[in-house]
């Protein structure tokens, strides 16, 4: 417990070739409940705070104030067309957000939140076009880990009305799983009073299920831990997948994202030197590098992006994916890893 300026030593510096003061940003660990109010007056005050949720960690800024959402844009180098999710701590707080409501997404809320589900729904005024990203509508999410909702809770006690939090990686790359991630991402965008707050690696490791809400039929955007099934049998109705369109501005949609710098290939045969990711049933490839060995898919999903960056830690070139084919995130982990491999061709 307790509050810890960790400064990265001087070897690191010097691997990264970047200078000491770019690093300053503060990391608390395990953050007490005291911390977790310093953080929420962070926000507040416009400065930037990475918090781990359920799924991955999130680079957060208040969600009404144009400078820090654009500081979030920046640091990631994301397009700022790109639409941001407005984090809040519960249900009662979607109507500073959203309009006209359907009956199904409130279905959804109530019984998904707090949890690994976004949902897409018509602005209101709050909800301002450096958030939308100019369109019509907004991304809301109830995390359901414990810094994540205390954050919530305190900034809105300081009269925030929601953060805004995209995962706290480059715009393309592979989404953090561990506060040591978010500084591998992102350490040189940070300034000194910026916060991350650490709190271990994220449960399920895979980003939220995104579910567009603004028609009459839900539509799933993003595969996640809450599936089709799942949500066709709160909502009532039956679903369609959306296909991945590389002319999208959603960029969770787009079929170059998640990508590690090694190339990716799904259930390709690994050849000597390649990296090999699968289930601990599969042996390994002559020759190849086994980067892990999920024992089954929740654990795959919960490893899978620290796999990666493993990956690129050694200078891979390629990495090797046999996909798991049952479970319930094995939708998600399909949807990503094809995007992935799709981003290198
Ligand atoms: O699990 C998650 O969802 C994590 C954690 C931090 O909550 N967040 C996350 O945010 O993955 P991000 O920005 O990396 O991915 C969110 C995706 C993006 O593809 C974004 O374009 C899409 O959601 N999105 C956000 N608001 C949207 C909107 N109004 N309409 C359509 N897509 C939207
Ligand atoms: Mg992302």
């Amino acid at each position: 417990m307790g509050t810890r300026r960790r400064r990265v030593s001087v070897i690191y510096f010097i691997s990264k070739l970047v200078k000491w003061d770019d690093l300053s940003m503060e990391i608390i660990s395990n953050p007490t409940h005291d911390e977790i109010k310093k953080a929420a007056q962070a926000l507040k005050d416009g400065h930037l705070v990475a918090f781990p949720t359920e799924t991955v960690y999130g680079l957060g800024a208040d969600a009404t104030n144009e400078k820090a959402v654009s500081r979030v844009y920046s640091v990631k180098g994301r397009p700022t067309d790109h639409p941001l999710i407005v984090h809040v701590s519960c249900i009662n707080q979607i109507g500073h957000w959203a309009v006209d409501i359907p009956e199904y997404a409130i279905k959804l809320a109530q019984e998904f939140w707090p949890g690994p589900i976004t949902l897409i729904l018509k602005r209101s005024q709050l909800a301002k076009d450096f958030i939308t990203g100019g369109q019509n509508n907004v991304g809301l999410r109830v995390p359901t880990h414990p810094v994540a909702l205390e954050v919530l809770s305190q900034f809105e006690k300081l009269g925030g009305k929601g953060i805004a939090a995209p995962s706290a990686n480059k715009f393309g790359a592979v989404s953090p799983t561990s506060a040591q991630s978010v500084i591998d991402e992102l350490e040189s965008g940070f300034i000194d009073e910026d916060l991350i707050l650490d709190g271990g690696q994220c449960e399920i490791g895979i980003e939220s299920t995104i579910v567009d809400c603004t028609n009459y039929l839900p539509k799933v955007l993003r595969p996640g831990a809450i599936t089709k099934e799942m949500i066709e049998s709160i909502s009532g109705h039956v679903l369609k997948l959306t296909e991945p369109q590389s002319n999208t501005r959603a960029p969770g949609m787009l079929s170059t994202h998640y990508s590690p710098r090694a190339l990716v290939e799904l259930n390709a045969k690994a050849e000597t030197g390649d990296g090999f990711i699968a289930l601990s049933n599969i042996p390994t490839p002559e020759g190849a590098i086994r980067l892990g060995s999920p024992s089954n898919t929740e654990q795959y999903a919960y490893q899978l992006y620290e796999l990666l960056r493993l990956g690129d830690s050694i200078g891979l070139r390629k990495i090797c994916i046999v996909l798991p084919l049952t479970g319930k995130l094995s939708e998600a982990i399909f949807d990503r890893m094809t995007k992935a491999a799709v981003s290198r061709k």
